[in-house]
């Protein structure tokens, strides 16, 4: 069993933050999005995994990611010269993939379920799709699953007008190599796309053995910035470890978990965990309230914030309003002259200034 993680595409939903880097690689708990996939595809057992870039981000998912020795994995890196569709992106792994059976995993994707329970499942009922199902309150914005009472799938259709049910499919999909056969019959979609439901569809049309299975626990789709603070919110509250590599001085209070990473100087500062800080940041005078995740050389003076994410970089000096719900981007520079408290809600893309006067 093989695995390629498509981590290709344009990346246009998380804008600004993607006009500069790859989607895959925006941090969740001070982690990438991506990582989370691969850690998840060797828990269950793959060490073999292709990793689909776009020639606009692939050397940046690849300079950060490596070839997979700290994951215990093998990656090998597959380039897709447009993003042509999730089918495409496939097509395009052929020559690495052969004729093994693999996990096809979108790396925006992040989901608590056990990949192995599923893998386990396509190899006991001799499957040639495994499709993984979650129900949503927006189907519209996903592929969307008709499935008979015995939960059979009966039919696939990408973001419909008028979805037929309420269960989306999930970025994860396990194939046998028929499915190769399947993208070759196979048009682009009206969007221009060679769409992996359309595969799937044409194998349910020819009686192949495909199944669908509902996950449990959590699925986010990280393409948007409520999505990503929603998905940091949960991370945080399910998963971060206490563990203080940094120095934090006498007078700054921590309370609950908190990570602070090496070189980070922690001065009269009072943090409620659940809250990531990276490595090398500079945090003074500062309340850092829950659900916040601060990435690597940040500077964050006379700053007040809670239920954020700070990316590497970034700079918040004298703001003397609580910073909420927000995504401040990398290098992004945010100072105020003294004044007027009351909260202030950003979406802030890299390499920004702002001033608050
Ligand atoms: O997130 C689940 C949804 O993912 C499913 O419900 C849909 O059926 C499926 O089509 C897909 O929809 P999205 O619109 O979210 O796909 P997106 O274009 O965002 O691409 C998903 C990932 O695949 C993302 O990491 C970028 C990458 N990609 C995408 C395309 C189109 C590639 O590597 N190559 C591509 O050509």
């Amino acid at each position: 069993m093989k695995a390629i993680i498509l981590s290709g595409g344009k990346g246009t939903r998380l804008r600004p933050l993607t006009y500069t880097g790859a989607k895959q690689l925006v941090p969740v708990a001070n982690k990438p999005i991506l990582w989370y996939g691969i850690e998840s595809i060797v828990a269950a057992g793959i060490t073999e995994i292709g990793i689909i870039i776009s020639p606009e981000t692939g050397e940046e998912v690849k300079a950060k990611t490596g070839n997979g020795e700290r994951f215990g994995a093998k990656i090998t890196y597959i380039l897709q010269d447009k993003p042509a569709g999730l089918a495409h992106a496939v097509k395009v792994a052929q020559p690495f993939l052969q004729d093994s059976p693999f996990v096809m995993y979108l790396g925006d994707n992040l989901v608590q379920s056990d990949l192995g329970l599923f893998l386990e499942q396509f190899r006991a009922a001799n499957l040639d799709a495994l499709t993984l199902l979650c129900p949503v309150s927006n189907p519209s914005a996903f592929g969307v699953a008709k499935v008979d009472e015995q939960g059979r799938l009966l039919q696939l259709i990408e973001k419909p007008k008028n979805p037929p049910s309420n269960l989306a499919l999930v970025g994860i999909y396990i194939f046998s190599n028929i499915i190769h056969s399947a993208i070759a019959s196979i048009q682009p979609s009206a969007r221009g796309e060679l769409e992996i439901t359309d595969a799937i569809q044409a194998l349910i049309d020819q009686q192949k053995a495909v199944e669908a299975r509902q996950i449990r626990g959590w699925w986010l789709d990280t393409g948007k910035k409520d999505d990503l603070l929603e998905a940091n919110r949960v991370i945080l509250d399910t998963c971060l470890q206490s563990e203080v590599l940094g120095e934090i001085d006498e007078k700054s209070q921590v309370i609950g978990r908190v990570q602070v990473g090496p070189g980070s100087k922690v001065i009269n500062c009072t943090i409620r965990g659940p809250v990531t800080i990276g490595s090398n940041c500079h945090l003074e005078n500062c309340f850092i309230g829950p659900y916040s995740s601060v990435a690597d050389q940040v500077t964050l003076i006379d700053a007040d914030l809670e239920h954020s994410v700070i990316l590497q970089g970034a700079k918040v000096e004298g703001i003397h309003h609580r910073i909420v719900d927000s995504v401040i981007g990398q290098r992004a520079h945010l100072k105020e002259a003294p004044r007027r408290p009351k909260a202030l809600r950003f979406m802030i893309g890299d390499d920004c200034q702002i001033e608050l006067n």
